[in-house]
């Protein structure tokens, strides 16, 4: 049976994450991931190709290893402080009696008629409402009458250089580039329900280097912004604080950090070991005192962009927390009280298959950008029968790193990894 495959490649500042899934007529299965660790992003953006280009090799050879497909085309996502977005509008003259979709491609593309200097790129156009003759709030306006159709819409770009040095990277890695998402995007199409989006939500993507806001109404983007601060900070904050390695900083945030007032269930205490090797036993107290503050910091930026873009007055349903440092205890509730809306966590779900580990914030970029692959490029993709024959050498190949595996000893990384559902069958 011929079926496709389709990719979508998380670049983010601390993890890249290949998702591969398989489409059928009733929707996605997942069917494979590879993460690995990344190095050569800094709050989101490319820093150093060669480094992200090997990030991104391994990740797509943990992806093809245990998915027996060559993958050759991806739907990437993109972030950082230089995006921006900014809203539009545009009007035409509709041709015959009623509006056709010809019409709305005008009127969206009068939307988007405007100075963009050049050193920014438009990512995306996005209508947020169609007036027909003055009527507003119209969201498909096709058959009906009318004869001035003006578009609004919300227009995403970023810089040119950033854009490039992200495509170039993907080429060096031997990956064709179909499309290229802002990140909330894509994490929205995974965590968010459409009553949600419909009635006004505020997506907070907080990953490692970068804290994504996508705010959405009546169904569709109204603003997106991009801070350049996120989980990193606060490892960087344990490591200075506590004089441990930024490893070491990850892993106490990890299992034993946690914000004021959710620490109960913690140890009274957690054993450090400081740069120079003295083991030293802390309250778990001090590690609260030195993350709380940070965590404090982000929601205190994202309130002063929620009042900017007016969130307060659109955000009926409150605020989906996303993104890696979501999983930080207590952030969610440390959130609902400074932002003073309800919170929750949001996780992918909206595949099937690898449940759970996929159901995981850290990968709502990563399904969202499979779930929202162009449909006409999806036939561009790889066909599970194409690749019978190297399905074939991947087979040997696994043989032979097993028998390897049973003379020598396997050295377990700590961050990254392949998550697989053929090999479960
Ligand atoms: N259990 C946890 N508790 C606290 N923090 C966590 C936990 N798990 C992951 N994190 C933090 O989440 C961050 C990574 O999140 P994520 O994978 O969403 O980021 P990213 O996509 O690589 O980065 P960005 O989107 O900013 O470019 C890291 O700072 C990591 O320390
Ligand atoms: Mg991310």
């Amino acid at each position: 049976m011929r079926q496709h495959i389709i990719v979508g490649l998380d670049v983010g500042t601390t993890k890249i994450c290949a998702v591969a899934a398989a489409e059928h007529p009733g929707g996605l299965d997942l069917i494979g991931m590879g993460v690995t660790h990344s190095v050569g992003l800094r709050k989101g953006m490319v820093i150093n190709i060669d480094d992200t280009v090997d990030s991104i090799r391994r990740a797509l050879a943990e992806t093809e290893a245990c998915t027996g497909v060559r993958i050759k085309s991806v739907s990437v996502g993109i972030s950082g402080g230089h995006i921006k977005g900014f809203s539009s509008q545009g009007a035409v003259g509709i041709k015959g009696s009623e509006v056709t979709p010809s019409d709305i491609e005008r009127a969206i593309e009068a939307a988007r008629t405007v100075y963009i200097p050049l050193d920014r790129e438009i990512l995306h156009v996005i209508p947020t409402e169609f007036i027909l003759d003055g009527q507003e709030g119209i969201t498909n306006p096709v058959g009906m009458s009318g004869v001035r159709l003006e578009a609004r819409v919300h227009i995403i770009t970023g810089a040119v250089s950033s854009i490039q040095n992200l495509l170039k990277c993907c080429e060096k890695a031997g990956l064709d580039v179909v499309d290229i998402v802002f990140e909330p995007l894509a994490s929205a199409r995974a965590t968010l329900t459409r009553l949600e989006k419909e009635s006004g939500v505020v997506l907070v993507d907080i990953g490692g280097g970068t804290t994504d806001i996508a705010l959405f109404k009546d169904g569709s983007l109204r603003h997106a912004s991009v801070l350049g601060i996120g989980g990193n900070h606060i490892t960087n904050d344990i490591a200075v604080g506590l004089r441990v390695t930024m490893p070491d900083a990850e892993i106490l945030k990890k299992l034993s950090g946690a914000v004021a007032g959710q620490a109960a269930d913690l140890p009274a205490d957690i054993q450090i070991t400081q740069s120079g090797g003295q083991v030293k036993t802390i309250p778990s107290e001090c590690l609260v005192q030195i993350i709380q503050p940070r965590c404090e910091e982000v929601l205190e930026m994202v309130r002063g962009e929620l009042k900017r873009c007016c969130g307060y007055e659109h955000a009926i349903y409150g605020v989906v927390m996303t993104g890696g440092s979501s999983l930080l205890k207590g952030f969610d509730k440390l959130a609902e009280s400074t932002l003073d809306l309800p919170v929750r966590v949001g996780l992918p779900d909206m595949m099937n298959g690898l449940e759970p580990i996929i159901k995981n914030p850290q990968y709502s970029t990563g399904v969202g950008l499979v779930a929202s692959y162009p449909e006409h490029d999806r036939t561009k993709t790889v066909h599970a029968e194409d690749v019978n024959s190297m399905l074939g050498k991947m087979k040997h190949w696994a043989r032979d790193i097993f028998r390897h595996a049973e003379t020598t000893d396997i050295n377990h990384k700590k961050e990254g990894g392949t998550v697989c559902s053929r090999s479960k069958k």
